[in-house]
């Protein structure tokens, strides 16, 4: 029997796990740490941290499964991240982080040294957004001449441990979309933008598919791991990517909505196409051939935690004294109250949005409050316009003539059954649930699974390792929801000038 080891560098957390080839979970471990914020809106890690992380987790589940017996290891993490090293490899400052908001500027520069936002879109298949790469190497060019002049080697989070695992500079075209470097149609780097924003071509990393062998384990790395040296490291994907294949999302029609702090909608497509506003990412896919748009929502269950920690004392309170989960909870509350929540509408834009309206001074709302609203209806208004706002993406998809057949939800949030009946009614879709709940780091393995020649492809190792446990129809409900959603939409617009004003009041103030 083989043995596939997934590794995910995520924001909060490096994540191990070691599947057999029928997909079961063999062993699994983690190893917390903490992002600082050493400015308001900045966002920085130390890669140390992941490299200790990552030896300790891996050291961890070697305890169930001896090295030898490890056929393949996949590699997957929060994209976007810029990883400076010198030319002897060595790490220049911290990583700034995909949810730093520092490069405002160095997005408006890219654009138009690209020529404008319609050139830039043709170029890379996506706008510049302060949350990506390139505008962070910029920031970096401007603000820290010295560090600049020092570097050789741009890599992304999970880049860098391949590079401290194997030695070798590589990437592969899924997290690479999310640079604001990758000419998305041809999976790889565009030569065009890189001498537009004088950016060296040889600071960039090889791009590989996301299911080949990039490198092997290392003699240094086999002694510090316990790896065995020349155990193969496929390409792996970027977290949403590799999430996406451990949910089974490799074939056009089928989506999924991930409920997790912040929100996300994935659809894989057989054909690159861009979204024409560039509201949806479009992505390379970590299926070889197959690329991938993407919906972020940034506060979605974030939204819900937010309401259980601000206005859920008293349910916290029930919860510790009956040691049941506060969240449930506050879900037999919402089930109170009637579908569309007698006119409250909820706005989830807590911490600004992504898509579809890109805009760090949006805010939350409740709009339409009457004395007949209680707390079931807050509550239920809050899962709602988590659900409104998911669909916004799910209409991008279907305006570029996508048919959606099933949408698999998962994330934390997805373990609501009312939440789930609701995005059912909301998208007027089938919600589904699959077996596999662990994510990326279990997609990362199925891709070495592929390149240890374990499967014959993706598609054959989602097929033999994922399977549908649970679904829920549209009820009918599903009108008066659509009839809400129409309001929803037309509040962004009538608002966005307000958001502003109170971002510039507050800024002032706070
Ligand atoms: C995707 C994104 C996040 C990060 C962190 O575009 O910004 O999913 O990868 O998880």
């Amino acid at each position: 029997m083989s043995y596939l080891l997934g590794i995910d560098v995520s924001t909060t957390a490096t994540k191990a796990l070691v599947i057999d080839e029928r997909g079961e979970m063999i062993a699994a471990a983690s190893d917390p740490y903490d992002f600082v914020t050493p400015r308001p809106l900045w966002a920085e890690q130390n890669p140390a941290d992941w490299w200790r992380a990552c030896v300790s987790v891996i050291r961890r589940v070697l305890e169930k499964i001896p090295a030898r017996d490890i056929a393949g290891i996949g590699l997957t993490g929060q994209m976007h991240g810029l990883v400076l090293l010198d030319a002897d490899g060595n790490v220049l400052r911290p990583c700034i982080l995909w949810n730093d908001q520092r490069t405002g500027k160095q997005c408006d520069e890219i654009t138009q040294r690209a020529g404008g936002a319609k050139n830039l879109l043709q170029m890379i298949g996506n706008p510049a957004l302060p949350g990506f790469t390139a505008p962070k190497i910029l920031w970096v060019r401007e603000n820290e001449p010295a560090v600049y002049a020092r570097a050789a080697h741009v890599l992304l989070p999970k880049d860098y441990l391949r590079y401290k695992l194997t030695g070798a500079y590589a990437t592969e075209v899924s997290d690479a979309s999310g640079t604001a470097l990758l000419d998305v149609a041809k999976r790889n780097w565009s030569d065009e933008l890189l001498h537009a924003l004088e950016v060296p071509r040889a600071w960039l990393p090889d791009v590989h598919e996301s299911p080949v062998v990039s490198a092997k384990i290392s003699a240094s790395a086999a002694n510090e791991t316990g790896l065995l040296q020349g155990t193969p490291v496929v390409g792996g994907g970027g977290d949403q990517a590799a999430q996406a294949v451990g949910a089974g999302i490799v074939q056009q029609g089928i989506v999924s909505a991930t409920l997790g702090t912040s929100g996300v909608v994935f659809a894989s497509s057989d054909a690159y196409r861009l979204e024409p506003n560039g509201l949806l990412h479009a992505f390379c896919h970590a299926v070889p051939g197959k690329w991938h748009w993407m919906g972020v929502m940034l506060s979605a269950a974030g939204s819900f935690r937010w309401f259980r920690d601000a206005l859920g004392e008293e349910e916290k309170r029930v919860s510790r004294e009956e040691k049941r989960d506060a969240y449930d909870i506050l879900t037999a509350e919402a089930a109170k109250a009637p579908a569309g929540s007698e006119g409250l509408i909820f706005l989830p834009y807590l911490t600004g949005e992504r898509t579809p309206y890109p805009d760090p001074d949006a805010r939350g709302v409740y709009f339409g409050i009457t004395l007949r609203h209680g707390k079931p209806h807050f509550v239920r208004a809050t899962l709602e316009g988590v659900a409104y706002g998911l669909r916004d993406s799910l209409e991008l998809l279907r305006a570029l003539g996508l048919n959606i057949t099933q949408v698999r939800a998962s994330g934390g949030g997805a373990r609501s059954p009312l939440w789930r009946q609701i995005l059912a009614d909301v998208f007027h879709s089938e919600i589904a649930l699959v077996n596999i709940t662990e994510g990326a780091a279990y997609g990362a393995a199925l891709l070495a699974g592929v390149g240890a020649g374990v499967y014959a492809s993706v598609a054959d190792a989602c097929a033999q390792t994922i399977r549908v446990t649970d679904s829920v129809m549209p009820s009918r409900d599903a009108p008066v929801y659509d009839e809400y959603y129409q309001v929803y939409r037309a509040l962004y617009p009538a608002l966005k000038e307000q958001f502003q004003a109170v971002g510039a009041i507050t800024a002032r103030h706070v």
